[in-house]
């Protein structure tokens, strides 16, 4: 039998190498590009440098809709520094006509950082084909709580995956334009935003809010945007221990800081003092009281030219990227684009379950689909916040469904409104799907969701279609966690797509139909109940955040979800065999290698992910029982096995000591369970000993 194998590596080092190699060399901290930059600092007047603080209305045309859409700042033409423009975004670039990807969320359910690398690139060359230079759209905040509003712009919860796909997107991205990671920490709550106080310890910052923004550092990203809340009493903009002591410090980050728009730094010396080096979207605390607060000695010079080089380094590292000219607007939501959207989706939509085989729905043995629900023919893409996209045209799942069925099957369509008549034309078919979910209108940037259920009377149609179709497949739309405890057994199948993106359509039915073969894995727990979790208040002034959340509580606590983090099923099965370690005895600076055979024992070829946690034995302080390493995915045809690697330098088995500020790596001994999810009893296990 034929055998391949698939080689996973930790997030920071799988993606460096990847840089392109003048952009990585200059990331990496060239004395040349910092000396270059100081040398136009001192060139610059104090009114200069004053002004590439912060931003300002600018560079797009007014056909571009969205008020901050057009924000940049001046840089110094006279020295040739272009100076930045702004663009969001997180599912594509947020301008007219954008290809509009999945929502990363989907993205992050890919578990595919090489996919979200070339996303980055589709992105990053649409901005720049608009004439942006600057991407704001990757957010990486830890997904703490299915009920946070933006759940839906972040990968998922856990930060080694966190890391690994927004190094991905960023990669990508930065072979066009400059990117911007955020928000700069701990930015999991949208309705109190603006004012809440997030409390945690030192070494739940370091190991749970912080790592995937350093894994990014370590890519090379030339800017990290800051979070509006507050951190340990401090504003996260007006914070020394977070912008100079951990980021610019060391981390040693030779980029530039940019507050988050309005509200992001609420005061002008210690936003200054701290290392916040642009104010956006424009100046409230900088420009005129900047300067004021230098000529009264408050805020020293040296951090304005700290500032202003930080900038102008980042800006003169992409300048190769300014001159080029060959970008074309017709790529811009164009076929390309447009094809590696639909590929994403396809690989993003976890399929939850799948009994009596519902699924695939095969042409030859289905006559008549029943396609019921109100957001069948709706499009369904995502937030219109800082994320919204409005892409030339897009696909409803009833298009697709429709176009993937062909002449030979008969679609019904109801919307769901009328439950008789839904529940008529659900018995008249072979199958029905009931596509629903949750909406804009249920989450997004400023609002966080009310509960983690469907509507009741989503609820109450799935109830029906299933009581009359007993090949009734729900797919469900959305960025967060859905519970599904009151209807999750009468189904026959379950499948989670997200917010599909602008081909979201055609994947959705690609999947039904079995033209692809569903490969995504959860990047988050789904709970059976909001009661499982740990509170989620929005309200408060101040919100302690714990050291556990997602899969990592429901292990500490002993619970079982509806499904874990890292589930997903597909049309095939995989078997595991042959866990089988580097060594059973390691030593401080080297790393373990684990190898394990999986099979592909189904009748399709499918792609298989397949994650490596590690547990700790006897360590000083309380740990996870185990946490997510490294993760690889594997593409197997059926019969085939392949042999996944996974790489984890010992120095990710360090915990931060609150005491000495120190990572420490204890001598002892190491569990490693490697698997299709994090699900105890689908695990292999081994173990060995760090010496
Ligand atoms: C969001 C940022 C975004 C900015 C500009 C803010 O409200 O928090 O993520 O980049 O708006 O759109």
């Amino acid at each position: 039998m034929k055998r391949r194998k698939f080689i996973a590596v930790s997030g920071m080092l799988a993606s460096a190498w990847a840089l392109p190699k003048r952009l990585f060399a200059a990331a990496a901290g060239s004395d040349r590009l910092d000396a270059k930059a100081r040398e136009l600092v001192s060139q610059m007047t104090f009114d200069e440098k004053i002004a590439m603080m912060a931003g300002k209305l600018g560079f797009l045309a007014p056909s571009i809709p969205g008020p901050y859409q057009a924000v940049e700042t001046p840089g110094c033409p006279r020295l040739g520094i272009p100076g930045i423009r702004f663009a969001d975004g997180s599912r594509g670039i947020r301008f007219e006509g954008s290809t509009c990807f999945p929502a990363a969320i989907a993205r992050g359910a890919s578990w595919d950082p090489a996919l979200e690398q070339r996303v980055g690139e589709a992105i990053g060359y649409e901005g720049r084909a608009r004439g942006a230079n600057f991407f704001a759209g990757v957010c990486i905040n830890v997904l703490r709580h299915p009920r946070w509003g933006r759940s839906q712009e972040t990968f998922g919860e856990d930060p080694h995956h966190l890391g690994r796909m927004g190094v991905a997107v960023i990669i990508g991205a930065q072979n066009h334009m400059m990117a911007c990671a955020k928000h700069f920490a701990g930015n999991s709550i949208d309705r109190s935003r603006h004012y809440v106080d997030i409390r945690m310890d030192e070494r739940t910052l370091r190991e749970i809010y912080l790592p995937h923004f350093q894994d990014c550092v370590n890519a090379g990203v030339a800017s990290i945007m800051n979070a509006y809340n507050s951190l340990n009493g401090e504003q996260a903009g007006h914070s020394k221990h977070l912008l100079k002591e951990i980021l610019k410090g060391e981390w040693a980050f030779p980029g530039f800081v940019i507050s988050d728009f309005g509200r992001g730094i609420k005061a002008t010396v210690p936003a200054a003092n701290a290392g916040c080096d642009v104010e956006m979207d424009r100046r409230r605390q900088y420009g005129i009281k900047l300067k004021l607060a230098v000529a009264a000695g408050q805020v020293p010079m040296e951090n304005i030219d700290d500032a202003v080089r930080r900038q102008v380094r980042e800006q003169l590292r992409f300048l190769p990227l300014e001159s080029r000219k060959d970008y074309d607007l017709s790529k811009v939501g164009g076929t390309k684009h447009a094809a590696l959207s639909r590929e994403v989706e396809q690989k993003a939509i976890v399929l939850l379950k799948n009994e009596n085989q519902a699924l695939p729905l095969e042409r030859a043995e289905i006559k008549t689909i029943a396609v019921i629900g109100d957001l069948a023919d709706k499009l369904n893409l995502g937030d219109t916040g800082s994320t919204w996209v409005t892409p030339p045209y897009a696909i409803t799942p009833l298009q697709g469904i429709t176009r993937a069925a062909g002449s030979e099957i008969k679609i019904i369509h109801h919307n769901g409104l009328d439950l008789e008549a839904a529940r008529q034309a659900a018995k008249q078919a072979d199958a029905a799907v009931v596509i629903t979910g949750i909406t804009r209108l249920d989450e997004g940037e400023g609002h966080d969701r009310l509960g983690l259920g469907l509507a009741p009377k989503e609820e109450d149609l799935i109830l029906a279609m299933a009581e009359a179709n007993p090949r009734c497949i729900v797919v469900l739309e959305g960025g967060g966690a859905i519970t599904m405890e009151r209807w999750r057994d009468r189904p026959a199948a379950i499948m989670m797509a997200w917010y599909p993106g602008m081909e979201g359509g055609n994947a959705i039915a690609d999947v039904l139909f079995g033209d692809i073969n569903p490969s995504g894995k959860l990047p988050m727990v789904f709970p059976k109940s909001e009661d499982q979790l740990y509170p989620f208040d929005n309200v408060s002034k101040v919100v302690e955040y714990g050291y556990y959340h997602g899969y990592r509580y429901f292990d500490r606590q002993g619970l079982e979800p509806a499904f874990p983090f890292g589930f997903g099923l597909a049309y095939t099965q995989y078997k595991y065999a042959n866990l089988k370690l580097s060594g059973k005895k390691i030593g401080k600076t080297g790393k373990i290698i684990a190898q394990v055979d999986i099979t592909n024992i189904g009748a399709r070829p499918g792609e298989e992910i397949a994650q490596l946690y590690l547990g700790y034995q006897g360590s000083k302080v309380e740990r996870p029982v185990k946490d997510l390493k490294a993760f690889a995915k594997v593409y197997l045809k059926p019969g085939e096995t392949g042999t996944a690697q996974f790489e984890v330098p010992v120095e990710k088995l360090a915990y931060y000591d609150d005491g000495s500020g120190k990572w420490i790596v204890e001598e002892m001994e190491y569990l490693v369970y490697v698997g299709p999810s994090s699900k105890k009893e689908s695990l292999l296990s081994d173990s060995f000993k760090v010496v």
